[in-house]
């Protein structure tokens, strides 16, 4: 079973989130774990209620093109029992999309003070990809600095920062410029966009 963990926390951006959970393929099984901001920031900008559906049914219904159909099990944030704490789980790897300067501030200093920031240092130490989609701006200094000491601990920083030279025509097709790159380095198989040199 193929296993990719997705953590999505309390940073604007949640368009990222839902074309990466889309994109995902079938035969990928996601264990995902979204903190209580996240979930306030994703009513405010997706429409999602957690209180009136799940979010598995929530992406069915919110995509209008197909999706990936893989399988989502969700954690709560809260939960350190669950399987993804623990680095003997096996996964592919694990992207924590958008990710606040909170977040990375916990991954960077070692502070698992919930499920998202205690996967993400799990599978740092198993040196396994994680990528950040850290969403903030401008930086500070603390920012900056939090951002090289996960880099120096094995973490990828992948800004969401979409390209424009692929001219896209809505905010879908710039989200998934920062989701393709999020794949890529997950080594998650997609077709998002068309690549620099084959088109
Ligand atoms: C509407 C809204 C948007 C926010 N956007 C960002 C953001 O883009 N980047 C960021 O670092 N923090 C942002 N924050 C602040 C974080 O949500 C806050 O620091 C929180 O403690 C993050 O916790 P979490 O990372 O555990 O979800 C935002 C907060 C709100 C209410």
């Amino acid at each position: 079973m193929k296993r990719i963990v997705v953590g999505i926390s309390g940073a604007s951006g949640m368009i990222y989130a839902v074309r990466l959970l889309r994109a995902i393929p079938g035969d990928y099984q996601v264990h995902l774990v979204i903190s209580p901001v996240a979930a306030k920031i994703m009513k405010a900008e997706t429409g999602w209620d957690s209180a009136k559906q799940s979010f598995g049914e929530f992406l069915k219904k919110a995509q209008s093109e197909p999706f990936g159909q893989s399988e989502i099990i969700t954690h709560s944030a809260e939960n350190h029992f669950a399987p993804v704490a623990s680095g003997s789980f096996l996964v592919q790897g694990m992207a924590i999309i958008p990710c606040s300067a909170k977040t990375l501030s916990g991954i960077a200093n070692g502070y698992a003070s919930n499920l998202i920031e205690r996967a993400a240092d799990v599978n740092l130490k198993e040196r396994r990809p994680v990528v950040l989609v850290l969403r903030e701006t401008p930086y500070n200094l603390i920012h900056i600095e939090n951002m090289k000491k996960a880099t120096l601990a094995g973490a990828t920083v992948l800004p969401a920062s979409p390209a424009f030279y692929h001219k896209p025509q809505t905010i879908e097709q710039l989200a998934d410029f920062v989701v393709a790159r999020v794949l890529d380095h997950l080594s998650v198989p997609h077709n998002l966009v068309t690549r620099w040199g084959e088109n």
